[in-house]
């Protein structure tokens, strides 16, 4: 069985930097992190700065988070303009001030807007238009499988599916059999995703659903070698760490390098004994070459 394993788009996480670490550790077609499609369109900086990507990424594509379909159709083409391989609406994010506004899994329940969204989308973009949602809005509503109907019946060319649903946010175990209903629903490919922690995991939830594809987003965090698919040893995830180190620090304006070099190295002391301490002092270094010292006294 050959394993597609990507990695989830995951906000403030999976910049370029992270994305491009993973994809030089084996990870397949890349996905941004959520990008405001009204912010983009207003141009404000940070978002914009969201959009940027680095050579070797490719295929990525852009994750687009909003309500209006015309807003988000120009978003897409800016994106797509920009130089997005593809664009994915998320239909997923539960934060409670994005699906105040309708938007992430709010659109789980609202399949009409849903489906005027990515006709709009359809039309307003060259490249493949995707989706990630969810199982669906709570567990009296779910719905994966007929959101699923009308994105294919919309024209998009793949769907992810997180088959949690919005009022479960990570509680519980992922029911995969919902991933496995979608794929039995549609013919587009289905990237399966929900608790995968190791290669094994995702061989399992290809074997369980019928997978295309297998999403990781947790079980990547401090472990982009997840995506070999194989044993890593232990200098060359010190290589791993030190390329994504100075990739973050080349890539990303200083203070969100200094934040982003934190949160990543607290994620790659897990495991190692000391680590709360260390953690602690991590959050407290002024600078990224201090974290990194921190972090390699432990190592
Ligand atoms: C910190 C964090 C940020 C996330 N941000 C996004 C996002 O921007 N877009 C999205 O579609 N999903 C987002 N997700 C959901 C993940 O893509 C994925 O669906 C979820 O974590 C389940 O996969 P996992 O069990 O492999 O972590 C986020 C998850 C986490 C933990």
């Amino acid at each position: 069985m050959t394993l597609d394993l990507r990695l989830a788009p995951m906000a403030a996480v999976t910049n370029a930097p992270f994305r491009l670490v993973a994809r030089e550790c084996g990870a397949g077609p890349l996905t941004s992190e959520e990008i405001d499609a009204r912010a983009l369109v207003a141009g404000n900086a940070r978002t914009l700065e969201l959009t940027r990507v680095l050579p070797g990424e490719q295929p990525v594509a852009m994750q687009l988070l909003g309500a209006d379909p015309d807003v988000l159709a120009e978003a897409a083409r800016r994106l797509e303009a920009a130089g997005a391989d593809a664009i994915d609406l998320n239909m997923g994010c539960p934060v409670a001030k994005v699906v105040a506004k309708g938007q992430g899994a709010a659109l789980m329940r609202d399949p009409l807007a849903a489906a005027l969204i990515l006709r709009t989308l359809r039309k307003a973009i060259g490249v493949p238009l995707t989706v990630k949602i969810r199982g669906g809005w709570d567990d009296r509503t779910v719905n994966a499988v007929e959101i699923a109907r009308i994105a294919e019946r919309e024209g998009v060319a793949a769907l992810t599916v997180h088959p949690r649903t919005r009022s479960q946010q990570f509680a519980g175990v992922a029911p995969w059999e919902i991933v496995a209903a979608v794929v039995d629903a549609v013919r587009v490919p289905v990237v399966g995703n929900g608790d995968v922690r190791s290669a094994a995991d995702a061989a399992a939830m290809m074997r369980a659903t019928g997978c295309a594809a297998v999403m990781i987003g947790r079980g990547a965090l401090g472990a982009p070698w997840i995506f070999r698919g194989a044993h890593v040893p232990r200098d060359e995830r010190a290589r791993i760490i030190r390329r994504h180190c100075a990739l973050i620090e080349t890539h990303l304006a200083p203070r969100l390098a200094l934040v982003q070099t934190k949160k990543h190295l607290a994620w790659y002391c897990h495991g190692l004994a000391g680590a709360a301490s260390a953690r602690e002092a991590l959050f407290r270094a002024p600078t990224a070459a201090a974290a990194q010292d921190v972090f390699w006294g432990l190592w």
